[in-house]
Parts: structure tokens; sequence; C-alpha cells
């Protein structure tokens, strides 16, 4: 299935939603575009596919935030929900829980690298990330974590406190915790020793942190691919090297596979690729088949330093282990299963990542660099004004797309169902509109 337009985009009925919403939602949160170019309303999604409330479809290349790896409304998940909504909405996570709750907490141990058997539920990134900042402080006895630059952990303000960026921090200075530290990350392009592909010169800020503040630091983050940070993937080597590291300093390694996991790179998570077992793993996103649902996974001792409820959870929520949200990440986690998703995501990826490489040899002048693995590929330009410009002129022709990096990247990071025609037709488009730039 292919978009198609009916209307001016927006259509008239999304820019009359727009206007009400500008008068009755807090102005920071949605971009409501001043010259009327963004958003369009959403109305329904299939598949890769998703239709506005004028009648208008597109086809979806960024999952949603890189949550519908399943594909929109996927028909496992729609009725595992509905069968679930019949009989149980809302259990008591932490008193009087779910079954649907225990078979999840399995699933996740079943899929996660190594031995992290051990897991708290939370309903979306943030949660997952402040679970395992605790978790660290627990086992290691120290408040220090080390995140890395340009890296996004989300806007809570413990994981504020590893998300680098100042637009973000910046405003809310004086509540922000001050536990984070920051290094550069092993960006092949912005690399400061420009050697592109070694990872010593970049382990080593790691290693002086480490010296440097070694009394403080309990724990690392990472993005094993750095996703709103313009999909940044480090070389190979990076990773293990960073395991290694974190051993020889008794440092527990947190890697954060809020957008990574779930078979988006290509396997289940994106630490397999190269064998590497983080202490603690965030997951989020896509594991919910669309329903709000996050997960912090981490070792038995890891989960021991938490000692064992007495009555009172030294951490949880009204909605932890939710029953629809556990019903829909079952059912979501089934057909990643049966349908092979991760294998899907490495070889439609491939097809992807090839077309986008024949795109950057027709325009050098536009295009710099293809990046990442799997279905989480960007494009870097070399002017964030033509990236910028696309995000728009794309919404007009059919195509869903974000910005990431510092805006001269687009992500491109679709349903890990999408179809090689899809894909065609999103090859043609961006040429269409490359085209109509150059000349
Ligand atoms: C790697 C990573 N960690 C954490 C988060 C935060 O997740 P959420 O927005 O669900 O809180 C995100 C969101 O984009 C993310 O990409």
């Amino acid at each position: 299935m292919l978009p198609t337009r009916k209307t001016a985009i927006p259509g008239a009925k999304s820019l009359l939603l727009a206007g009400e919403l500008r008068r009755s939602e807090n102005p920071n949160i949605t971009f409501l575009d001043p010259e009327r170019r963004f958003p369009v309303f959403w109305e329904s999604a299939s598949g890769s596919l998703v239709t506005d409330v004028d009648g208008n479809s597109y086809l979806d290349l960024t999952a949603a935030f890189g949550v519908m790896g399943v594909g929109h409304s996927n028909p496992r998940v729609v009725g595992a929900i509905q069968k679930q909504a019949a009989v149980l909405i809302h259990g008591m996570g932490d008193v009087h829980p779910s079954g649907l709750k225990v078979r999840l907490a399995e699933k996740i141990a079943e899929h996660s690298p190594g031995d992290l058997g051990y897991v708290i539920f939370g309903l979306n990134g943030g949660d997952a990330v402040e679970a395992a900042l605790k978790s660290a402080r627990l086992a290691t006895g120290k408040p220090g974590v080390l995140a890395f630059r340009s890296g996004y952990h989300g806007l809570t303000m413990g994981a504020l406190a590893v998300t680098e960026r100042a637009d973000f921090r910046t405003p809310f200075s004086g509540q922000v915790p001050q536990f984070g530290r920051h290094v550069p990350f092993c960006d092949p392009v912005s690399c400061s020793f420009s050697c592109k592909s070694c990872t010593r010169a970049c382990l080593s800020f790691v290693e002086s942190a480490f010296r440097d503040y070694g009394d403080t630091l309990g724990a690392v983050i990472v993005e094993p691919i750095q996703g709103r940070g313009g999909i940044v993937e480090p070389p190979p080597g990076y990773l293990p090297g960073l395991r290694d590291l974190c051993d020889r300093y008794g440092m527990l390694l947190i890697a954060d596979e809020i957008f990574t996991g779930w078979g988006r790179t290509g396997d289940y998570f994106a630490c397999d690729a190269e064998g590497v077992v983080p202490d603690i793993l965030c997951m989020g996103k896509a594991m919910g088949g669309g329903f709000p649902i996050s997960a912090c996974a981490m070792r038995p001792d890891v989960a021991a330093a938490w000692g064992t409820s007495t009555g009172e959870a030294m951490h949880t929520s009204t909605f932890l282990g939710h029953p629809l949200a556990c019903a829909a990440s079952l059912a979501a986690i089934g057909e990643i299963e049966s349908r092979d998703l991760p294998a899907r995501a490495k070889t439609v990826g491939a097809y992807f990542k090839a077309r986008l490489h024949e795109l950057a040899a027709r325009f050098p002048a536009h295009i710099a660099e293809v990046r990442g693995r799997g279905l989480m590929l960007g494009v870097r330009f070399h002017k964030r004004e033509v990236a910028l410009g696309l995000v728009y002129e794309l919404l007009q022709r059919g195509l869903i797309v974000l910005p990431a990096g510092g805006g001269d990247v687009i992500e491109l990071v679709p349903p890990l169902v999408i179809e090689h025609e899809q894909i065609d037709f999103a090859i043609k488009q961006i040429t269409a509109a490359l085209d109509a730039l150059s000349v």
C-alpha cells in the first residue's frame, strides 16, 4: 500500500484542530507551524501507513518515535488489547498484580542478553532510565553516572541529569540534579582525533573520567547507537571497549536500548551484535506495540541491592505492570518472534541503506553521509536548512520524517514491517524533492 493525497496538506480539518489546540494546550508542547505547514492530525494507521483527519495518507518513516516496530494497529496487538480490556483493565501493580506481569517479566529475561533476569516496569522510557539510575546508586553506593554528549535519555529530572542537551536542561537549572558527567561519544564524523574508525582515543575520554571522578562515579549510561543525537553508530569495538573499561574500574554499564531495542538494529538488542552484556538494560518504545510500557532489566546482584519489599516498594507507580500494557507487549513480542522482525530489519534495512547510498551518490552536493544499521538509518546533510526544509517538503509528498542530531540529519526508522515497494516510493519522493532543490 502506498500513500494517497486527497486535499492540501495540512487539510482544512487539521488546520482547524491546530487552531483549537492553540487555545487549549500549553503552547510549548505541540509545534504549530506559524506558516501552517505542520502538523497533520492523525486519525487512523495501519502497518506503515498513517491517515490524517482529512483523508490523506502518509508513509510513516518514524514508526511514530520508533515505537511501531510491529506496524501500526498490528492485528495481534489490537486483538490482545481488546481481549484484555474485556476482562481486566487495571490491576494493583506492586500489591495485587495480574499474571500478565509475570509472563512479561519472563519474556524480557528470555530475550535480554546475559543474566538480566530481574525487571522494574515503567510506563515510558524516562521511567526505565530513572529505575536504572537508582539501581546503579544502590548497587554501587556511588551517585555519579557518566554519560555521553548528544545522548538522549528522556526529560524526567533524573534522566535530564544524564541527557546533556542545554536546551532541555538550562531552563530548569537549579532543579536538574548534578550527578551526571559527560564525555564525547565516539562519533566518527565529529571525532576530535579525525581517526574515523579508531576507538582507543574516544575510550580514553571515558578512562580519564573514571580516573578523575572514580570516587563518586558508579556507572556509565550509553545508547549503543545514539538515536535523537543523529543516528550515531560508534565503530566496531567501541562498546566492547567500554564494557572492558567498566569491568576494570568497577563501574556498572547501563545500556539505554529504549530506541535500539526489540529488533530495530537487526538484533533483539543492539548490544547483541558485538556480544556485549550490560549490567542494566533500559527498554521501552517498541516493546508495547504502541501501548505505553517500559522496563529496566538488571542482573540478580543489582536487583538484590534493592532489598526485598516488606510492604512498601521503594520505586513504583500507580500504573506499574498495567494489564493492558502487559497484554499489548506480550502480543508485540510474540509478533517480533514469530515474524523474526530483527532478521527482517537486517535484510530490509540493508536494501534501504543501499538505496540511500545511491541517493547520496546522485546528490553529493546535499548529502554528506548515510549511516546506521538495520532499520535505524540516518541521512546527514551538509546544510541543516536542507534537512529541515525536507521535513516539510516530504510531508507534502506523503512521507513523515523527523530531523535528528543538530537538525542536519533526517532519521529513517520506519516500522520493521515496511515493504520494499514502500521504500522505493520513499526514495522516489526524496529524489524528486532533492531534484527540485537542485534546479
Ligand atoms: C535512547 C532513549 N532513551 C530514553 C528516551 C525517553 O523515552 P520516553 O520519551 O518514552 O520517556 C528516548 C526517547 O526518545 C530515547 O530515544
